[in-house]
Order: structure tokens, then C-alpha cells, then sequence
């Protein structure tokens, strides 16, 4: 199965100084692949000296504009969105999987819900996604959005959600709070913490007894303070639904330490591992996970991020059981099921058998 799909760059543009919004268009037939589903991720591949980079970036495009669309910040000293901001261009073209990430609800025009957004500087892409399809597919339902950056001028899409404002007037509300430039009111300015949080339900400026479903998506320190104040409001985990971009926890060491048994074998597994309707039998050490083992089996296994936060490289436990040492994409539902991230997780039985293709 080809992993990786040809899409043309059709049309790339500033949205603010430090970020890009790039349209694709999938060539060589491969249109259906790139159907998303609102707050899906693509992950793209690009060779920087000979080192192949794989990252990803959220569809910012709403289901129903018929485009594919993703926004790219800049970060400071960043391989890929340093290129994608100041060398990327019209012509060109990029290599995606196709789209990925479960940061969604499903959407039902019969709904009569009341959504709540966080977002975090380019944490709005999937924000941006979800709120557009749901306005246009569930008139009776509502959208706030609670948009954290540092100033004005770094408020990615600010004209898009101002027209999106008239559009859908008294469905669609934005408040911008800004770390560093005053507003007039003062409740709109500084970091979005768990008690700014609090004071907006308590000001009435978000009624939080009658939200349904929460999405955050933003820098992991805000995800949690803004989790702990819903919570702490009377939603439950089913009602708030996380994308994380980028741990800020330490990844565990690239390897454990081998252990004596190594050589002996004690310290082996076999892993059957089935991937695109095949399985192949893979004898592996205990401290290489998952998915390090597949790819050394050149098998195609699909990964992004090797850090736990994507999810890209999901796949089902069937028998035996492995360690999962970090967890940042998987909800709890899909844990129970047997799901795991296969860039982190470890045989801990002999015998393993772990499916990709479920
Ligand atoms: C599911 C998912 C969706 C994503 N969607 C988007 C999106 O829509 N738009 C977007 O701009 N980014 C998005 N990201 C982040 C993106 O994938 C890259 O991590 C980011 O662009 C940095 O890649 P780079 O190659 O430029 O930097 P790298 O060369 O990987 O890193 C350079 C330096 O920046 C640090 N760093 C890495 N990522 C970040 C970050 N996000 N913020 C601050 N510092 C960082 C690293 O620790 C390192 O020190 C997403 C990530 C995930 C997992
Ligand atoms: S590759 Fe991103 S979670 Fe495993």
C-alpha cells in the first residue's frame, strides 16, 4: 500500500509574519485518500541533508470548502517550517500520508449543541476546522472560541474568524486573549491559565453549564490548566477532547539499558506484526519498541512524531502484552481496546502479536 501520496502546492500565502497557509491538491488520483474529517492531521516526509523528516501538520480547511489546506507556524531553529515558510512554493510538490488523528466529534444537523474551543497560537489549524464544519453542518448549534497568542499581529486567521463572526453571528463568538498587548478589558489579557478560565465562566462571558463538548488544542502547560478548570466545572474526560503538537515532558532515553540476559536471549521476543493484510514474524530485543522493530523488519509501518503525541504509528495488541512508556494521543477508550502507540511501547511477554491494519 503506498504510505505516501504526491499533493501539489496550488496556492501558499502569509497569514501572519511567521506562518504560512499551504493548499494542496492530491495528483496521480489519489483525491479520495485525502478525504478528512474535520481536525485530522496530515503527516508529510522531506529529505533535509539526506535526513528524511516527518512531521505533521493539522487540515485548518473546513470539511465542506472542498479544499485541503494546512497552516504552518514558523518555530525558531525548525527544520521543516522554517523550509515550509521561506522556500516552499506554488508548483512544488510535497509528499503526505493521508489524513490521520482522531480530534473530533461526529456531527449530526439535528444537533442543538454548544461547543467550546481553546486554542494556542498554531493550535488554531484544527480549532479552525472543527469550528467551520460544525456551523455549517449544525445550524441550531453554537461555537465559542477562546484564542490564546501573544499579540495582535500573531493571531493566525484573524480576518478568517472575523468573517466566519458575520457569517454566523450569534453562533460563532471569539475572544482573544493576548499575553502581552493590553485590551480593554482586562480579563482578556495574559496567559490562559486554570483561573483565567474560571473567571470567564464566572464573569458569564462562557456559560459553562450548558457546553457539550470541549476541544483544546494549544501548548501542553495551557491544555492542562484549561482541562483542570473544566473539570473542576463539572465536565467530565468524554466531554473534552485534546490535539497535542509537541510534548514538553522528556521523552524517555532513546533505549533502555541492556540488560546481562541480552546475549543469552532472555532479553528476546517475537513479535508477529501485520501490517497491510500481511504478518511477518520478527524475533526482537526487549528494549526496542514496536515500531523500531517493524521498520527493521522494512516493513512500511506508519509514524510521524516517535514521541508519543501524533498517533500516527497506532496499532492493536492482540496477544501478549508490551509497556507503553508516554501517552499523549491515545484516549482512554481506545487504551482499553488494546491500542497502543508502537514508537513507545515495549514487549514485556515473549510472545507478541500486534496488528496494524486495525
Ligand atoms: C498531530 C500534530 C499536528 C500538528 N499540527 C500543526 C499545525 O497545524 N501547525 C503547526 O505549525 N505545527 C503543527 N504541529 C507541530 C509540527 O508537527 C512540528 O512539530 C513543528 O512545525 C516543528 O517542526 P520543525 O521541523 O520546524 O522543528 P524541529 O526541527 O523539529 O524543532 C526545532 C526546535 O523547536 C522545538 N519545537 C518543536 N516543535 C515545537 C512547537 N510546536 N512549538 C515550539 N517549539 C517546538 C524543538 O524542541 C526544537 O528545539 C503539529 C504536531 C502534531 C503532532
Ligand atoms: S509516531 Fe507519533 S505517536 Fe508514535
Amino acid at each position: 500500500m503506498a504510505r505516501f501520496h504526491d499533493l501539489e502546492v496550488t496556492d501558499i500565502h502569509k497569514t501572519i509574519r511567521d506562518a504560512v497557509v499551504v493548499t494542496l491538491k492530491p495528483v496521480n488520483g489519489a483525491a479520495e485518500e485525502f478525504d478528512f474529517t474535520q481536525g485530522q492531521y496530515l503527516t508529510f516526509r522531506q529529505d533535509f541533508d539526506g535526513e528524511e523528516l516527518r512531521r505533521s501538520y493539522s487540515i485548518c480547511a473546513g470539511k465542506d470548502e472542498g479544499i485541503l489546506q494546512v497552516g504552518i507556524k514558523r518555530v525558531d531553529g525548525g527544520a521543516f517550517s522554517t523550509w515550509a515558510n521561506e522556500e516552499l512554493k506554488v508548483g512544488d510538490t510535497l509528499q503526505a500520508m493521508p489524513p490521520m488523528g482522531g480530534f473530533f466529534t461526529a456531527l449530526d444537523a439535528a444537533n442543538e449543541k454548544q461547543y467550546l474551543g481553546f486554542a494556542g497560537g498554531s493550535g488554531i489549524t484544527p480549532v479552525l476546522s472543527i469550528l467551520k464544519t460544525t456551523l455549517a453542518q449544525e445550524p441550531n448549534s453554537t461555537f465559542t472560541l477562546v484564542y490564546a497568542n501573544k499579540g495582535v499581529n500573531t493571531i493566525m486567521f484573524r480576518e478568517e474568524l472575523e468573517d466566519l463572526k458575520n457569517t454566523y453571528m450569534g453562533r460563532f463568538n471569539v475572544i482573544h486573549v493576548l499575553e502581552a498587548d493590553a485590551q480593554e478589558i482586562d480579563l482578556f489579557t495574559g496567559l490562559v491559565t486554570e483561573e483565567k478560565c474560571a473567571q470567564l465562566f464566572k464573569t458569564g462571558w462562557i456559560d459553562i453549564t450548558s457546553v457539550d463538548t470541549a476541544f483544546i488544542c494549544g501548548p501542553e502547560p495551557m491544555m492542562l490548566g484549561i482541562a483542570s478548570a473544566l473539570r473542576a466545572h463539572g465536565l467530565d474526560d468524554a466531554q473534552i477532547k485534546f490535539e497535542l503538537f509537541a510534548s514538553s515532558q522528556p521523552g524517555r532515553a532513546k533505549k533502555k539499558a541492556v540488560s546481562k540476559d541480552a546475549a543469552s536471549g532472555a532479553n528476546q521476543a517475537t513479535a508477529a506484526i501485520t501490517l497491510d493484510g500481511s504478518t511477518q514474524t520478527i524475533q526482537m530485543p526487549k528494549d526496542e519498541t514496536i515500531l523500531d522493530a517493524a521498520l527493521a523488519g522494512n516493513m512500511d509501518a506508519p509514524y510521524a512524531c516517535k514521541a508519543g503525541v501524533c498517533s500516527t504509528c497506532r496499532c492493536r495488541v492482540l496477544e501478549g502484552e508490551v509497556e507503553m512508556v508516554a501517552n499523549h494521543a491515545l484516549e482512554d477508550y481506545e487504551v482499553e481496546k488494546g491500542y497502543v502507540l508502537s514508537c513507545q511501547s515495549y514487549p514485556v511477554t515473549d510472545n507478541v502479536v500486534v496488528d496494524f491494519d486495525q
